[in-house]
This record gives structure tokens, C-alpha cells and sequence, in this order.
């Protein structure tokens, strides 16, 4: 996905789910020279790339791959900063190894029990290589939420990644705006853009002070530096306008949050202005038109809506069916394509080609052709 901005909604938007991939730069070493792909990363990525499709292709009737599958790493510390959200730090297994090195932004998907795999996005300090730290909020129903909240401290996880879903680039300023939960991918950036001077505002939402977690680590606010906590509760709903004020041109917008909240600034945010959103939810189908799919070469046919995903569909029949960032970029649910021409609406990441898979979360057909999944 390139472009200062994607409004289509397609093919995008992870943990929460990471919606835009609106970078019009290559990646850089924030707030210094331009930078080529970074080589531990590539090679960390292709050896994730032959394990990922342990999950990927786990069939039912199968037992699902061991947690740990891939880099494990064990719960250190249980926090809660907020009274439903954990907040965990992860250290490497092997005593003194380091971690992967990570941007603001990065996330890791985490390897849960019974095979169940979620992104996160990681919120701690960057330069710290001996840990990592995630926060979730719980969601009633919530698979994912409700495994992590269930880990404590010596428990083993997996880990892939980390993953670039929601990229931080070089700008003089910044506009972070975030929703609840939303603060863990802002709060990095905040902390990187206040380290290196930047000039930025920050406007972190949410329900309640009681609900806001890391409002402790937020930095004071300075010449420049603009940070401001609103609850809902002290100042009513926000509206897009209000959050733009004193928007200036080339200001980069940042945004994690519900689906409302980054829908709004979307619209409202000028198109001079470089816009980035991680959200919550999956994104809406756009431009989707109804097609089938056939479930191995003799196996039931099933229509997919134009407003549904094969993911949403196939998941009624057979509801272990895998997935992760529901957003085309982890390839957790990808399964063979055995037949048919598909509209391929998945980015994968890095190491991590495609193939002759199908993204049963993002991808599709054309009006009213039939694909043959391996499934
Ligand atoms: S669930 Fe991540 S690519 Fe489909």
C-alpha cells in the first residue's frame, strides 16, 4: 500500500488491527539518515517465514502447533494499569539473549494457547533489547484478550515478529491522537518525537482517567511538546474538529483507536497532511462483490456476501479456522488455493510470500466465481 494516504479501506488495516499504511517514505532510522532493510530483521523474518505456516496450515482434527513454536519468551511481570487492561513484559527464554530490535509502531503477534494467535503492539522502550512490553484490554467474548489475561508470571508464549504494521516516519510534526487502548502503539512514537525535539501534540481519549492506562508515562508538557488527557467523561464525546485544531500543513497524523474515531479524522484531515491509524476492529469490505468458495475439491460451497469476508463465512462451518490481524498482513488464515482466480488483498510482511495461498480475511473473487480452497 503506498500513497500519502489510503481511503479505500482495502487490503489494510492489526491487536488491534492496523489499518494504514499510508508511508509515503521508506522506512528510516527515525530522525536519522535513511536506512536499508535491516538485516537481522530480514533474516529473522525468513526463518519466521518457514514457521508461520505451522499455524497457517493447522487443519481441524489436527492438533493445534505448541505455543512456543516460535521465539518463546516467558511473562516476567503482570501490571495493570488500568483495572481491565494487563500489561505484561516479556523476556527472552535463554538467559542474556536480546530481543529483536523494533521501531514505534512494531507489533508482535503472540502465539497463544490451543494455537490462537493475536497482534500486539508493543509499548515499551525500543532501545531496551531485554524485554518487551504489551498491554490488552480485556474484551468481553474476546478470545485473545481473554488468554493473555489469563498468562502470569513464569508462563511461556510464543512470538513472531515484530511486524511493521503502523510505520512512524520522520516529520517535524506530529499530531498523535488516541483511543483507550489505543495509546499503546501512540505512546512510543510520543516518546520518540519528544526525545528528538520534535514539535508534536498528543491527545489521548478515552472514557475515564480510571480507564487510560500509562497516563504516568506520559511526557511533561514542554515548548513544543502539547499533551493533553481528555475523558470523556470531563469533556464530552470528541469530535474530529476539535482534535484538528490548530492542525498545520504537513503535520503528520497518527491515530489508534476505534473505528469512529479514525473514520472521523480521515475525513477531516487535509489532504496535505501525511495520515497513519492503527485500529481496533477489522476494516469494512470495500468494493465487495459476491463470490463462492468450495471447501476442498468435494466439499460444500459456501457464498461469501458483498459485505462479508470468506474469513467471516468460512469460520460458521468450521470455526477453528485460524486468524490473527484479520487485515491481510500476518498470513495466519491464509490456506492452498486449489482453484480459481482470486483478487489478492493481503500485504504480506516481509519473508513471508504469498504463494499459492488465499487470505480468507481480505482476499476475494470476482462476481460470482467460485474458488477451490484447501480446506
Ligand atoms: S488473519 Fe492475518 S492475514 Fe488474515
Amino acid at each position: 500500500m503506498t500513497g500519502a494516504r489510503n481511503r479505500s479501506g482495502r487490503g489494510q488495516e492489526a491487536g488491534h488491527s492496523a489499518e494504514s499504511y499510508a508511508n509515503p517514505r521508506p522506512p528510516v532510522a527515525l530522525f536519522g539518515r535513511e536506512r536499508g532493510p535491516d538485516r537481522f530483521m530480514l533474516a529473522l523474518e525468513r526463518v519466521a517465514a518457514r514457521i508461520e505456516p505451522v499455524t497457517a496450515r493447522w487443519r481441524p482434527g489436527h492438533p493445534p502447533p505448541e505455543p512456543a513454536g516460535d521465539l518463546p519468551v516467558r511473562v516476567a511481570r503482570v501490571e495493570h494499569p488500568a483495572p481491565d487492561v494487563a500489561s505484561l513484559t516479556l523476556v527472552p527464554v535463554d538467559p542474556g539473549a536480546v530481543l529483536p530490535r523494533w521501531q514505534p509502531g512494531h507489533h508482535v503477534d503472540v502465539v497463544l494457547s490451543g494455537g490462537v494467535v493475536r497482534p500486539y503492539s508493543l509499548s515499551g522502550d525500543p532501545a531496551d533489547r531485554s524485554s518487551y512490553r504489551i498491554a490488552v484490554r480485556r474484551i468481553r467474548d474476546g478470545v485473545g484478550s481473554g488468554l493473555v489475561h489469563g498468562l502470569t508470571a513464569g508462563d511461556t508464549v510464543g512470538l513472531r515478529g515484530p511486524r511493521n504494521a503502523f510505520p512512524f516516519s520522520r516529520a517535524e510534526r506530529y499530531l498523535f491522537v488516541a483511543g483507550g487502548i489505543g495509546v499503546t502503539p501512540i505512546l512510543p512514537m510520543v516518546r520518540a518525537a519528544h526525545a528528538a525535539g520534535r514539535r508534536f501534540r498528543f491527545v489521548y481519549t478515552g472514557r475515564d482517567r480510571g480507564s487510560m492506562p500509562f497516563q504516568d508515562e506520559l511526557p511533561e508538557t514542554a515548548e513544543g511538546a502539547d499533551v493533553f488527557v481528555r475523558p470523556d467523561d470531563e469533556y464530552g464525546i470528541p469530535d474530529a474538529d476539535e482534535l484538528l485544531t490548530g492542525l498545520t500543513p504537513g503535520t503528520a497524523v497518527y491515530v489508534c483507536g476505534p473505528a469512529p474515531l479514525i473514520n472521523a479524522l480521515r475525513e477531516r484531515v487535509p489532504r496535505g497532511n501525511p495520515f497513519f491509524s492503527e485500529r481496533f476492529a477489522p476494516p469494512p469490505v470495500v468494493d465487495g462483490r459476491r463470490f463462492e468458495v468450495r471447501l476442498g475439491r468435494s466439499g460444500p460451497v459456501l457464498t461469501v456476501p458483498e459485505d462479508e469476508t470468506a474469513l467471516d463465512v468460512v469460520r460458521r462451518v468450521r470455526p477453528e479456522t485460524a486468524y490473527s490481524c484479520r487485515q491481510g498482513f500476518c498470513g495466519t488464515c491464509r490456506v492452498g488455493l486449489l482453484e480459481g482466480s482470486p483478487d489478492h488483498r493481503d500485504r504480506p510482511t516481509g519473508g513471508s510470500p504469498r504463494g499459492r495461498e488465499f487470505a480468507l480475511c481480505v482476499s476475494r473473487a470476482d462476481e460470482d466465481r467460485r474458488l477451490v480452497l484447501d480446506l
